[in-house]
């Protein structure tokens, strides 16, 4: 009989009278991965945080080991050898990556804080984890899936017995996910016991023993993994059938909306030349660290372009700023969520109607709140945003509705070009077709659409052509219909010693 880790039974939660959890029950075993799904909203993050003391539960028992815990806090669940990877990532972006791997756990010498001993502990561990990252970087600097790792490794660093992650992959490239699974792996022979949140459904098959599936926050059903498949997973999660995974609609292309010559911005960003027609999805696919958001942010004015030409509707435009783009008819639904697209500590409805004040408001430059009230009551309506209350903090949102918020606020403005960067990460299969839907409405309309993402499936089922990034360059650019995951994966792995 294998050893329960944790056993939770009744699990009752609610913020402000709306249930998050209701009657809910899990258990984990020593030595097994259990991965808990569910749509966004699903209340996967809630119970997890319960188990790690974020969260204190209204009612219900949670044993850890055979023993009932009553008052769960973060330092108690930490004393019961339990770890988290949080889904938004927790780091602090000013201290260095040994900093926020020993934070609160401080290596001193003499009462002093020992920076050496910190750095060397931590370059043992991110080593032995076989993650390239220098532990004296300031986090800040890092990209998002090296701050992933690093949340990574600093969960490891307590050596745990109970491993929980929340989405512990949505930013990581697949070199780095493989390395990640042989970790979880090694975890399990040594009994640890896994809890794996992951809307990458594909990748469970690799590594999760058992699969319990939450809906609108009640617990439907525990499987095991070898006995079910992903068709069934995805409707005990959704409660029905769907049909298409990537709705693709034909339309004509029209005329060339946008075209960029010769861009160059820093490393990554090197003579890149494209063009976008109207009503055509170009998907950008390439690794990480293939310089795809950098084009974006270069070609939006948010990073400092050293040369080339932006040109809009045959006319050239001078992008030094955000702003630029914007008035422009240009809009970038960027990557990063918590840094560039969320203002957290605002209001769902501030959220939404920030970059639409002028249409907000009147010639007076008064802001009508009605309107913004109307407009994001419009957005929650069409990409079924759950919240509670528009006038919520947007922090309270679940991870994928995040998401959806940020994909919403532009869909009331009208545009030319819109830069989609990993629209659909951390979103749930049901709303991720919501997003595609979207895309394709904008694309009815003649509005030509830049797609950067990371998933070979999505930009094969979705794009029209695809431009395929390597180190800074374009190495490819097909159309949709000719490509192949093969293909792809040949161009962006075009380095350039290789053709040399
Ligand atoms: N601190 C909070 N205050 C208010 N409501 C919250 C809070 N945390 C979560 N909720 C609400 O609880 C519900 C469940 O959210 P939770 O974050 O657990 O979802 P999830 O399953 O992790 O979704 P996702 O896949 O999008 O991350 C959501 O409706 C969310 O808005
Ligand atoms: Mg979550």
């Amino acid at each position: 009989m294998a050893v329960e880790l944790i056993h939770a039974e009744h699990i009752n939660k609610s913020f402000s009278g709306v249930p998050a959890l209701t009657d809910v029950s899990f258990s984990l075993n020593a030595g097994e991965v259990h991965a808990l799904l569910g749509e966004n909203g699903a209340g996967k993050s809630t119970l997890v945080k319960i188990f790690s003391g974020v969260y204190t539960k209204d009612s219900g028992t949670v044993a850890v080991c055979g023993e009932t815990v009553e008052a769960l806090n973060p330092q108690k669940a930490s004393e019961l050898g339990i770890a988290i990877i949080h889904q938004e990532l927790n780091l602090c972006t000013h201290l260095s990556v040994a900093e926020n791997i020993f934070l609160g756990r401080e290596k001193t010498r003499h009462g002093l804080l020992n920076k050496r001993a910190a750095n060397s502990e931590a370059r043992r561990l991110l080593q032995s984890l076989n993650i390239d990252i220098d532990p004296e970087m300031v986090v800040g600097d890092l990209q998002v899936s090296k701050q992933q790792m690093v949340e990574i490794a600093k969960a490891l660093s307590q050596n745990a017995r109970i491993l929980i992650m929340d989405e512990p992959t949505s930013a990581l490239t697949s070199s780095e996910i493989k390395e990640l699974f042989k970790i979880v792996r090694s975890l399990k022979e040594k009994n640890c016991g896994i809890i794996y949140i992951s809307h990458r459904l594909e990748e469970l098959q690799h590594i999760v023993d058992r699969a319990t599936i939450l809906r609108d926050g009640e617990y439907i059903t525990t499987l095991n993994y070898s006995e079910t498949n992903l068709q069934e997973l995805i409707s005990y999660m959704v409660g029905r059938n769907i049909k298409e995974k990537f709705p693709r609609v034909e339309c004509t292309v029209g005329k060339k909306v946008l075209e960029v010559k010769n861009l160059n911005a820093g490393r990554l960003v090197r003579d890149i030349s494209f063009e976008l027609r109207e009503g055509e999805i170009v998907g950008i696919a390439g690794l990480m660290g293939a310089g795809r958001t950098e084009t974006t942010r270069a070609l939006y004015g948010i990073d400092k372009k050293q040369s080339g030409e932006i040109i809009l509707d045959g006319k050239s435009i001078d992008i030094k700023k955000p702003e630029d783009s914007i008035q422009n008819g240009i809009v970038l639904i960027p990557e990063d969520r918590k840094k560039d697209g969320l203002f957290t500590k605002l209001s769902i409805r501030n959220n939404i109607g920030m970059p639409n004040l002028d249409l907000l408001s009147n010639f007076l430059g008064i802001v009508s709140k009605n309107k913004e009230r109307d407009m994001a009551y419009k957005c929650r309506d069409t990409l079924k945003i759950k919240l509670s209350s528009i006038e919520s903090d947007s922090a309270n949102l679940s991870g994928g509705n995040q998401q959806k918020v940020v994909v919403g606020k532009w869909m009331s403005r009208s545009f030319r070009v819109a830069i989609f960067d990993e629209p659909t990460r951390g979103i749930d299969v049901a709303a991720k077709v919501e997003i595609y839907n979207i895309i394709n409405r904008l694309k009815r309309q003649g509005i030509g659409i830049l797609f950067v993402s990371s998933e070979l499936p999505e930009i094969l089922g979705f794009a029209d052509r695809i431009l395929v990034m390597c180190d800074g360059r374009i190495t490819g650019n097909l159309p949709g219909k000719d490509a192949t995951q093969e293909i792809i994966l040949d161009l962006a792995t075009r380095f350039e010693k290789k053709i040399a």
